[in-house]
């Protein structure tokens, strides 16, 4: 084929003859061939831009959800049953309008369902019951708003329903049942705060990566209302360096101030649970540079990426999510199981996170 393509643009340079026309027609269809195969290339990799897809992405979810999931068949789930009502996990999901039908579907089609309870949190006209409603519009700059109101209103209407809140993104995708794993081992009734750990702007705490979901206990969310938000200690930080307001940053800051220690979301072996990229790219080690700068846990390369107790990838789109979610819940192999280990503790760190890596860049001074 390539000898051919060679040949045909020594004879497009020539002359307009009919071999010409031929193999014209031949470089288009190479490049058809050429497009279409990569196309299933840029719908498994969730990182690009690119869905090649010809209808909208709802279609596709509303098509699959008219089928019968029957998620158990086969599997013993005894152990993430039990771990279900013994570490219920409250799911606030920030969304937009915009992405109601698109992200949000696939987030509610999947993970968001295997929470305790979930809330998108959003300006919208839809009144649902899984729904928090805010008064702040889908800015950037609004998002603290956001999560700051859907907060307000756990701790003021859901207490007594829930141990942790995990605030998540519409393009995080989350396996609650290791999330529930590894907090079994950690005290909802003592404050603490988990995920993808930033060494960066709070000096000597850092803050967790909003795309990549956080945790706090219960406990952790009473101490941050009461002493941070309701008394104003929590006040905004704007900066040179943050030009607009950062929503995970400001809550790390917050959760500092009102006195809620991080705690290590790692495995013993040092590979990371919560991710801010999506899996792909940390397979075949396409993340950014600043990742190694600002992660707190640096991250490993190929496969000790990731903990095979995994929690979270961010910028999953719904197509993506919907694979991922079939792929670990639907298809199984026969014979492998997991190792019973109720406890886990062989398997996580399980500690405070008090030796921090020094920060590039500080803007948080408060002791
Ligand atoms: C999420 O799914 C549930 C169950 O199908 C449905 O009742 C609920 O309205 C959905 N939420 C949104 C925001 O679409
Ligand atoms: C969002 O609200 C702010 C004020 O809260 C306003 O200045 C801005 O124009 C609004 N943006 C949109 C897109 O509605």
């Amino acid at each position: 084929m390539l000898i051919k393509l060679l040949g045909c643009r020594r004879s497009l340079r020539s002359a307009s003859t009919l071999a010409g026309l031929i193999c014209a027609l031949l470089v288009l269809l190479y490049t058809l061939d050429k497009a279409t195969s990569g196309r299933y290339i840029r719908i498994a990799f969730g990182g690009v831009k690119e869905t090649g897809f010809s209808r909208p992405v709802e279609e596709y979810v509303s098509h699959l959800l008219k089928t019968d999931p029957r998620t158990a068949e086969f599997v013993d789930t005894s152990e993430a049953d039990a771990l279900f009502d013994k570490v219920r996990i409250l799911c606030l999901i920030l969304t937009t309008e915009a992405n109601l039908h698109t992200r949000a579907r696939a987030v509610n089609a999947t993970w968001a369902r295997r929470c305790n309870s979930h809330y998108f949190v959003l300006q919208t006209r839809y009144e649902k019951d899984d729904v928090i409603m805010t008064p702040y519009n889908d800015t950037r700059n609004n998002l603290i708003y956001k999560v700051r109101h859907a907060m307000i209103h756990a701790y003021t209407n859901l207490m007594g329903t829930f141990d942790w809140v995990l605030k998540a993104d519409d393009d995080t995708y989350v396996i609650l049942e290791n999330l529930r794993f590894l907090l079994s081992n950690y005290d909802k009734d003592k404050p603490g705060y988990l995920g993808y750990h930033f060494n960066m702007y709070v000096e000597n705490h850092g803050y967790m990566s909003g795309g990549a979901g956080y945790v706090m206990s219960v406990a952790a969310l009473r101490q941050m209302v009461d002493s941070g938000l309701n008394n104003y200690a929590c006040a905004l930080t704007k900066t040179y360096l943050i030009a607009e307001v950062s929503e995970d940053f400001e809550i790390g800051k917050c959760l500092k101030i009102a006195g809620v220690p991080i705690l290590s979301s790692m495995d013993v072996l040092g590979r990371e649970t919560f991710h801010p990229y999506p899996f792909e790219q940390y397979l075949l080690d396409f993340l950014p540079e600043y990742l190694y700068d600002w992660s707190n846990t640096r991250p490993q390369r190929g496969y000790n990426c990731c903990s095979p107790f995994s929690i979270s990838f961010h910028y999953m789109k719904p197509e993506t999510m919907l694979m991922m979610d079939h792929l670990l819940y639907r298809i199984h192999i026969h014979g492998r199981n997991t190792a019973g280990n109720p406890a886990g503790k062989s398997i996580f760190r399980l500690e405070r996170v008090e030796n921090m890596r020094k920060p590039k860049v500080v803007i948080d001074k408060i002791a």
